[in-house]
């Protein structure tokens, strides 16, 4: 080991596992109150992702702020690349009540109004492909034709710019703890998703490093988040694709948070899961939703509690992909989780 890199932290990577609406917010959440981590920095697309968050009686839609917002005491950051829409950011800083501790790299790219009309106007976006139209997949066009405006033109933004990477690192120097929280999942990748349909980006771990400027040796624990059964929202082949009437009886009919689109749905994909962590790398599970398939879990925050056939399902998962389901979700709530992580150290 370096002896001066001795109290360097590594962060903690969020990513989706399959089609996005994993629950990543909620995880996030929990781990920004549970691990009180100094930051919270928002990696992927940009606002066609929403994250759900239930706190107290309230609930919060985000499409920009972080989900770790909850923990007041961290800094909220959004990294370079990131595409922003000074709109929806600062509303949602409104209702998030983050003024004064959130910050945003000079170098995001600024989703316009044009953007948006853009998608809204291309049939192969708004129909083929089924896009959210918020105007990520033009303004990611016109980044990388280097035309698109960045976050330290626009003077509504001004004084919210920072180091987000140089941050990240500061803290992780000084042995403070880092949550990355990727948005959308790895099937919707540009890269390694199910082309055309997919998003703008690449949305595996490794991308959302590079979206907030750290490298993989920075990297400890790859927390790949898995739903309990897949949903898919917008067109692209679902395998194992349920009769809406199937999902409606299963009880797990949802909709999709920036879109309000019913999401499709499919009983959990082994193999997927299998795929999706080699390509992310992911040294733990988080599994959302098993409160859905197992109706006795509801609440459950202690491993015991589960019905047999629950963690029979845990097992399954886990002797699959080879990796621990080290946090269960077991509700909507910040306190409906079951954290295993302590009883896989050593
Ligand atoms: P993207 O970044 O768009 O991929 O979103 P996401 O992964 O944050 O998920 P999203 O919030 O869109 O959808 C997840 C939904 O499930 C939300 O409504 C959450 O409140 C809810 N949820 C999350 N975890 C659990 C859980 O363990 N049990 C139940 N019943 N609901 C959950
Ligand atoms: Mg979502």
């Amino acid at each position: 080991m370096n002896p001066h890199k001795w109290s360097r932290m590594a962060s903690t990577v969020v990513v989706g596992g399959f089609f996005g609406d994993e629950g990543k917010g909620k995880i996030v959440a929990y781990l920004a109150m549970k691990d009180d981590p100094a930051i919270v920095v928002r990696a992927g697309v940009g606002p066609n992702a929403g994250h759900t968050i239930q706190l107290g009686g309230r609930k919060f839609f985000l499409r920009m702020v972080p989900s770790g917002f909850v923990n007041e005491k961290a800094l909220m950051l959004i990294g370079a690349g990131v595409l922003v829409n000074p709109k929806v950011l600062l509303k949602e800083m409104e209702e998030t009540s983050t003024k004064g501790r959130i910050g945003l790299d000079p170098q995001c790219a600024i989703i316009e109004d044009g953007h948006i009309e853009r998608e809204e106007k291309s049939v192969h976006l708004s129909q083929k492909i089924g896009s959210t139209r918020s105007g990520v997949g033009a303004c990611a066009a016109d980044r990388a034709l280097r035309i698109a405006k960045l976050a330290k033109e626009i003077p509504e933004l001004s004084g919210l710019l920072m180091d987000v990477s140089g941050k990240i690192h500061a803290a992780l120097e000084g042995g403070k703890r880092v949550l990355v929280e990727g948005t959308q999942g790895t099937f919707l990748s540009l890269y390694h998703g199910t082309y055309p349909y997919c998003t703008a980006k690449d949305t595996c771990a490794s991308a959302l490093c590079s979206d907030v400027g750290i490298g993989p040796k920075d990297v400890g624990e790859v927390l790949i988040t898995f739903k309990s059964y897949v949903t898919r929202v917008g067109e692209g082949p679902l395998e194992g694709q349920l009769p809406r009437e199937e999902v409606e009886r299963r009880g797990w009919l949802e909709y999709g948070t920036v879109t309000r689109r019913e999401r499709r749905a499919a009983p959990f994909n082994f193999e997927l899961a299998r795929r999706a962590v080699m390509l992310n790398s992911a040294t733990q599970i988080a599994l959302t939703k098993l409160d859905v398939l197992f109706p006795e879990a509801k609440g459950a925050r202690d491993y015991r509690e589960l019905p047999a056939k629950a963690r029979e399902f845990i097992g399954e998962i886990e002797s699959a992909t080879k990796i621990p389901v080290a946090i269960v979700g077991t509700g909507p709530g910040l306190d409906e989780v079951i954290d295993r992580r302590s009883d896989l150290d050593g």
